[in-house]
C-alpha cells in the first residue's frame, strides 16, 4: 500500500466484524510496530493481546463503566475543549458518541484487544510511535480499529485482571481495539488545515503555504 494512502485513511474504526485476525497478520502488525523509534532504544514496552472471550466480556463491563465516567467528566466541562469552532466540534462529538455507543455495545465481540504497556513513557512520547506504526501496519493488512485510553479510569482493575506486574513500573498507555472494519476507509477530512495550525519562526506568523484541501489523493478530493 502507498504510504500516503495509509497516512491519510487510517481512521478510527469502531464498527468491526467479529472475524478473528489470523496470528500471522497479528505478527506482521507487531513486527512493524517494534521497529518504531523509542528513547535510547530501551524498548520498555509490552504488547498484551487479548482474544479470550471471557476476558473480553469482563473488560467490556469495565470499558462501559469507564466511559460513563469519562462522559460525566465531559458533561462537567472537565476534559479538554476544542480550540476553535465549537459547533463543528459538537457535530464531531455526536458522531463519536454514536459510533462509541456501538463500539461499547459490541466491545466483547472485538476480535483483538491489544493493550500497550510501557515503563516511563515520557508522557506518551516513547510509545506512540509504536502505537501509530501498529495502526498503519494494520491498515496495510485491511485491519482497522481504534486507539482507546478511556480504560485509564479503571486502570488498576484492568491491570489486576491482566496480571500486569505493576511493581516493576509497567503502566497501561492505551488499548487498541482491532478487527476488520464494517465501514469504508476514507480521508480524515474533518481537520483544520495546515495553515491554521502552523506558523513559521515565531508563534502566529504565517506558515507560508496554504493547503486548501487534503493533498492526497489530489485535487479531486477537494
Ligand atoms: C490518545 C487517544 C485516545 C483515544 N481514546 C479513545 C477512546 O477511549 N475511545 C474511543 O472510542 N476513541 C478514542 N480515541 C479516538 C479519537 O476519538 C479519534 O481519533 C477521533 O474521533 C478522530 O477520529 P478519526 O481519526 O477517525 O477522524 C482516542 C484517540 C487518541 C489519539
Amino acid at each position: 500500500m502507498d504510504v500516503h494512502e495509509a497516512l491519510y485513511t487510517t481512521r478510527m474504526m469502531r464498527r468491526l466484524h467479529p472475524d478473528p485476525i489470523p496470528l500471522e497478520i497479528q505478527a506482521r502488525i507487531l513486527d512493524a510496530a517494534i521497529r518504531a523509534p523509542n528513547g535510547g532504544n530501551t524498548q520498555r514496552w509490552h504488547f498484551l493481546a487479548v482474544d479470550d472471550p471471557a476476558t473480553k466480556a469482563e473488560l467490556a463491563a469495565i470499558y462501559r463503566s469507564s466511559r460513563a465516567r469519562e462522559y460525566a467528566d465531559i458533561a462537567a466541562g472537565e476534559l479538554a475543549q476544542p480550540l476553535h469552532d465549537p459547533q463543528a466540534h459538537a457535530k464531531t462529538m455526536r458522531r463519536i458518541t454514536t459510533s462509541g455507543d456501538y463500539f461499547t455495545d459490541h466491545f466483547a465481540e472485538t476480535p483483538l484487544l491489544l493493550f500497550v504497556f510501557a515503563i516511563d513513557d515520557h508522557g506518551g512520547a516513547n510509545i506512540y510511535p509504536a502505537i501509530w506504526s501498529a495502526l498503519l501496519a494494520a491498515r496495510a493488512e485491511g485491519v482497522g480499529g481504534t486507539i482507546t485510553t478511556v480504560l485509564r479510569y479503571e486502570a488498576e482493575r484492568v491491570m489486576r485482571l491482566l496480571e500486569v506486574p505493576t511493581e516493576a513500573g509497567w503502566r497501561m498507555t492505551a488499548m487498541l481495539a482491532l478487527g476488520y472494519p464494517r465501514g469504508r476507509w476514507g480521508v480524515a477530512a474533518n481537520r483544520r488545515p495546515v495553515q491554521e495550525v502552523s506558523s513559521r519562526n515565531r508563534w502566529g506568523q504565517d506558515f507560508g503555504v496554504t493547503v486548501p484541501f487534503p493533498l492526497w489523493p489530489g485535487e479531486s478530493s477537494g
